[in-house]
């Protein structure tokens, strides 16, 4: 499951969209309000755009037909249920007030109870965080989410492999990503491979 929450990000959930897709896994997509409005700003430079709307598009335009949308509040998903068994939850972008929610156990919409799920059966939980500069408070909740079994991936692109444009740097960070999610697909060149 891929879920988008309101911080800066969106073209790093496009990417990781595209490549799960690619790599064809079974992909549920969830989007915070603020997540939504982030994507229309992002990935489409529209600040009117109706988040809805650019929801839709945005899984058009980077899933497939399989790919399926699930509602924040809708605890009918299977991956609101540890009897599920998801192999992964990415939550990327994660905001630092959904960092804060997941740290304390608040499970209020889709996306924290996924997580917290993946938590609670030992599963792969992936937080992709983006806030800058990192209060006492979000860096705490970030270790509370570490020693909880999350891998925390932020998005943090490194200038050693010379990128070239902004894809570039997506790249590297969704491949980090999808590393920490367990899927085998290279996007960049590993280090020492070139
Ligand atoms: C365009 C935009 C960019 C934002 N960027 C960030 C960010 O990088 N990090 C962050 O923690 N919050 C950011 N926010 C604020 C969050 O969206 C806000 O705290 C929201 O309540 C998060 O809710 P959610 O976690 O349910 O999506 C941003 C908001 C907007 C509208």
């Amino acid at each position: 499951m891929l879920g988008l929450t309101g911080a800066s990000g969106a073209p790093y959930a496009a990417r990781v969209l595209r490549a799960l897709v690619e790599a064809g896994a079974a992909i549920g997509v969830v989007s915070s309000r603020a997540g939504r409005q982030v994507i229309a700003l992002e990935c489409y430079g529209d600040r009117e755009m109706d988040p809805g709307g650019a929801l839709e598009r945005f899984v058009a335009d980077n899933g497939s037909p399989e790919v399926r949308v699930y509602a924040e509040s809708d605890y009918a998903a299977p991956y609101a249920s540890g009897s599920a068994r998801t192999d992964a939850v990415i939550v990327c972008p994660c905001s630092m007030a959904s960092v804060g929610s997941l740290a304390a156990g608040i499970e209020s919409n889709l996306i924290h109870r996924a997580a917290a799920v993946q938590l609670k059966e030992g599963r792969r939980l992936v937080v992709v965080p983006r806030e800058t500069p990192l209060s006492e408070i979000h860096l705490e909740n970030l270790l509370r989410l570490r020693r909880a079994g999350a891998a925390v991936v932020p998005a943090m692109p490194a200038f050693y492999g010379l990128p070239e444009s902004i894809a570039d740097m997506v790249d590297f960070v969704a491949s980090r990503v999808l590393a920490a999610a367990g899927v085998d697909l290279a996007l960049i060149p590993s280090w020492g491979s070139r």
